[in-house]
């Protein structure tokens, strides 16, 4: 039976690793969720056979039952519930489960270990997967109020001086443990442990900016598979092992993309600080030019090529299916149609991908940035959808601006640019769009569903 459940999980392993292969492009993400997702459950399986094999009590297999039946419900409730705008507090809920699972296995294990008899190796790994994991557990927490808006930034002095004070008294206290200097028992270190690294998260995502928040959970993540992996190596579990080491290598790469993508350095964001204007935020009077519902759907008719650059509003407007539909019908009056996405838009990685996929625009539409802004001249019309900083040329002009050095999707080199968005508010940098007052750029303003809905039905006229 053993032979059989090694064998088995390492086919969960591999089913993870062909996971994640898939999910390296839009069009098999759905296929390599699925994969995983499988060797997930073929884990769990093998985990209740390895129980019943090793004479596991009954009323221990019980309650792993009841746990999972019960985290299931839960889990597909609030999953069915969640909007799309939604997506990153979920993630980051989930995100919390994950650093509780492996706290927990710490606590319970320590109190299971002989501390005279077990390697010293064990126990630093226990220590680590229940540090790392009690930090996952109240930063995610945070971190998931602070996006709901329910906490606000703390930045003071004291509270990154007491945040850096935990960070160190947590590396101190296990080396002065294993001196003997601390006169307490294992499961005993190991609480006071876990309720320091508790306090440690909260202090830790408190002064992290808003703006900074999806980068958190992409780092939280990436702990809580460290700390799965930790588990793994105390339990010898390879499944364990290398599912924590494949997520906890694909959060930090992409925490680093999103840096990257919003030209910010890790460090800045984990310092919770934000570029400011050097003479404060000047604003240039901007000479705005508004455009109809029945102008815009004329130049969209009369174009031969349309690019569409989606943002964050398309997702608040839930805009996508009738985006698809205005697809559909240019491209019956052969206007060729383009989404170019920025690696940013929106408010979580792949949030633009995700909301077409559901309106099920072909992935041969999709274009990158830097394939779209090679192109952008060929444009006729591009469509900014709920878009702002993405677009904003001061990325690229103004080194005073918050969002300078990030790259942007060049509209502005396009013939014309059309925004559809409510009013003249800002994007979530919170600076002014030097795109907006450009002579070949108009606004339409109104919801994006709403408006859509309206060139929809002009076009269907012309
Ligand atoms: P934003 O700059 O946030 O702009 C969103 C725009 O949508 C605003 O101009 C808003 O203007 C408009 N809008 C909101 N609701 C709308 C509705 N119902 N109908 C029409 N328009 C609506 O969005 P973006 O260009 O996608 O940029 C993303 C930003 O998020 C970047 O600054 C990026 O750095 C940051 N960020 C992204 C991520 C990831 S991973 N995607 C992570 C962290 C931070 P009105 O209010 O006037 O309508």
């Amino acid at each position: 039976m053993y032979a059989i459940i090694e064998v088995g999980y390492l086919l969960a392993t591999i089913s993870f690793l062909g996971g994640l292969k898939f999910m390296s492009s839009p069009k098999n993400a759905k296929t390599g969720n699925l994969i995983a997702a499988m060797g997930m459950v073929l884990a769990v399986v093998l985990t209740f056979v390895a129980a019943i094999t090793a004479t596991v009590p009954y009323t221990n297999l019980t309650i792993m039952f009841l746990a999972i039946a019960i985290g299931t419900l839960i889990g597909k409730r609030l999953s069915d519930k969640v909007e799309m705008t939604g997506m990153p507090q979920l993630v980051s809920l989930f995100n919390a489960t994950g650093g509780g699972c492996a706290m927990l296995l710490g606590l319970v294990e320590a109190n299971q270990m002989d501390i005279t008899t077990s390697i010293l190796g064990n126990q630093i790994l226990l220590i680590a997967g229940l540090v790392t994991g009690a930090i996952a557990l109240t930063g995610s927490i945070i971190a998931e109020r602070k996006l709901a808006g329910k906490v606000k930034d703390r930045r003071s002095k004291s509270v990154i001086f007491s945040a850096r004070i935990l960070l160190g008294l947590m590396v101190l206290l296990p080396v002065l443990y294993f001196f003997g200097i601390i006169p307490i028992g294992f499961t005993a270190f190991m609480y006071v442990l876990a309720t320091l690294a508790m306090v440690y998260g909260v202090l830790f995502v408190l002064p992290i900016g808003g703006a900074d928040m999806p980068v958190v959970i992409s780092l939280l993540n990436s702990i809580t598979g460290i700390a799965t992996a930790f588990a793994g190596f105390v339990y010898g579990n390879k499944a364990m092992i290398a599912g924590g080491i494949f997520v906890g290598a694909a959060g930090i790469l992409l925490t680093l993309l999103m840096c990257k993508a919003m030209n910010r350095s890790l460090l800045k964001v984990l310092a919770g600080t934000f570029k400011k204007s050097k003479n404060g935020i000047v604003e240039e009077e901007q000479d705005i030019k508004e455009i109809s519902i029945s102008e815009t759907a004329m130049s969209l008719s009369f174009a031969q090529k349309v690019a569409i650059v989606p943002g964050y509003g398309l997702a608040v407007a839930q805009a996508q299916h009738i985006c698809g539909q205005l697809q559909q019908l240019l491209e019956k009056r052969h206007v060729g149609v383009d989404y170019i996405i920025h690696p940013v838009a929106g408010r979580m990685p792949g949030h633009m991908n995700v909301l077409l996929a559901e309106a099920n625009v072909e992935y041969s539409h999709l274009k990158e940035m830097d394939e779209g802004n090679e192109n952008m001249e060929q444009y006729d019309v591009v469509l900014v959808l709920g878009a702002n900083d993405v677009v904003n040329p001061a990325a690229e002009n103004n080194p005073d601006s918050p969002v300078y050095g990030m790259p942007i999707i060049r509209v502005y080199e396009s013939k014309q640019v059309i925004v559809i968005k409510r009013s003249m508010n800002k994007g979530y940098a919170g600076v002014q769009n030097d795109l907006f007052g450009l002579d070949n750029c108009c606004i339409l303003f109104g919801d994006a569903k709403v408006s859509l809905q309206e060139i929809v039905n002009q076009l269907k006229l012309i």
